[in-house]
C-alpha cells in the first residue's frame, strides 16, 4: 500500500506571541512563503502525494483558504483535521489515525524546513520489513530537541530535552511508521508537561529493535521560536539566492 503523508501544524505556538496572537504559527512567513509550504513540499518531492494537514488553535479555516486541494503542489487533494487544544505531537498523530489505518506514514512536523530531500530516506523505509525510521542531524544546541543516545552506530534511546545531553544529534521532526504506530500511541501516558510525547513512540519502536535512522543531509532547522524563526527566513534565503530562484 501507498506511504501517506501527515504533516502536523496544530499547538497554539505560544513561544512565538505575539506573532501568533492572531494568526496560526505555520501560517507566519518563512522568506517568500507560508512556513507550511516547507513541510508540505519535502513531502510532496519524496513521492508522496496522500497528505493530511492536523492543525488547530482559532485560524484553522485559513488552511483550507490557503492551501485549498494543494494545487500549488501538483496535488488533487488534501486531508485536514483539528486538534482541540496542545495535548502534544503524538496527540496531534494520533488523530490521524481515520487516515492513515493500515498505511505507512511520514509524519513531518509544520515547523521543520530542511535544504535537502528525504527520497532517500523514504525509499530505503518503503524497504524496510516493518517498523520505524527517523533521520538526525548533528546541531550545537541538542538540549531544545529530542536527543539520541548512540553506542556502536546504533541507537539506544532518545531524551526529550536533556539538560545534559549524551550526543549532538537531534532527533528531526520528520518520522516514519509503519501501521502499529497508532497503536502506540494509544499506549502513550502524558508527560510532566502534560503532552503525548513523540518521543516516546520512538523509544517503544527503538525498545522493539525495530527502529532504523539515517542523518539528514543539508541544513535543517525548525521556526518555533524567535531565533529559529529568524533562521529559518535566512537559510531559505541564502539557498534561494544560490540556487539562482
Ligand atoms: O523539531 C524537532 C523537535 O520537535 C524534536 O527534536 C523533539 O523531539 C520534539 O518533541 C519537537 O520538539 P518541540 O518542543 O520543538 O515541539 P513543538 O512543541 O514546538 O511542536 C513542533 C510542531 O509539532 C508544531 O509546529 C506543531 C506540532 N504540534 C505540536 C504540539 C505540542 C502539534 O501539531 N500539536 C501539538 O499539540
Amino acid at each position: 500500500m501507498a506511504m501517506k503523508g501527515v504533516v502536523l501544524a496544530g499547538g497554539t505556538g505560544s513561544r512565538l506571541f505575539p506573532l501568533t496572537k492572531i494568526t496560526n504559527k505555520h501560517l507566519l512567513p518563512v522568506y517568500d512563503k507560508p512556513m507550511i509550504y516547507y513541510p508540505i513540499q519535502t513531502l510532496v518531492d519524496a513521492g508522496i502525494e496522500d497528505i493530511l494537514i492536523v492543525t488547530g488553535g482559532r485560524n484553522a479555516g485559513d488552511f483550507l483558504r490557503l492551501l485549498a486541494n494543494g494545487k500549488e503542489f501538483g496535488l488533487t487533494h488534501l486531508d485536514y483535521t483539528y486538534q482541540e487544544g496542545e495535548g502534544g505531537i503524538a496527540e496531534a498523530l494520533g488523530l490521524a489515525h481515520h487516515f492513515g489505518a493500515g498505511h505507512r506514514l511520514c509524519v513531518i512536523l509544520g515547523d521543520n524546513i530542511i535544504e535537502g530531500s528525504i527520497r532517500e530516506a523514504v525509499e530505503d523505509f518503503r524497504k524496510q520489513p516493518s517498523g520505524a525510521k527517523i533521520l538526525l542531524k548533528e546541531v550545537e544546541d541538542a538540549e531544545r530537541f529530542g536527543v539520541a543516545e548512540m553506542a556502536d552506530g546504533k541507537i539506544l534511546g532518545i531524551e526529550e530535552k536533556p539538560k545534559k545531553p549524551k550526543s549532538n544529534l537531534a532527533v528531526t521532526g520528520i518520522y516514519m511508521y509503519d501501521e502499529t504506530v497508532f497503536d502506540k500511541v494509544q499506549q502513550l501516558k502524558r508527560s510532566d508537561r502534560g503532552e503525548l510525547e513523540i518521543t516516546d513512540v520512538n523509544n517503544a519502536y527503538i525498545a522493539e529493535g525495530s527502529m532504523t535512522f539515517a542523518q539528514l543531509e543539508g541544513w535543517w532547522t525548525d521556526a518555533g521560536t524567535f531565533e529559529s524563526l529568524l533562521r529559518a527566513n535566512n537559510l531559505v534565503a541564502e539557498t534561494q539566492e544560490r540556487k539562482g530562484e
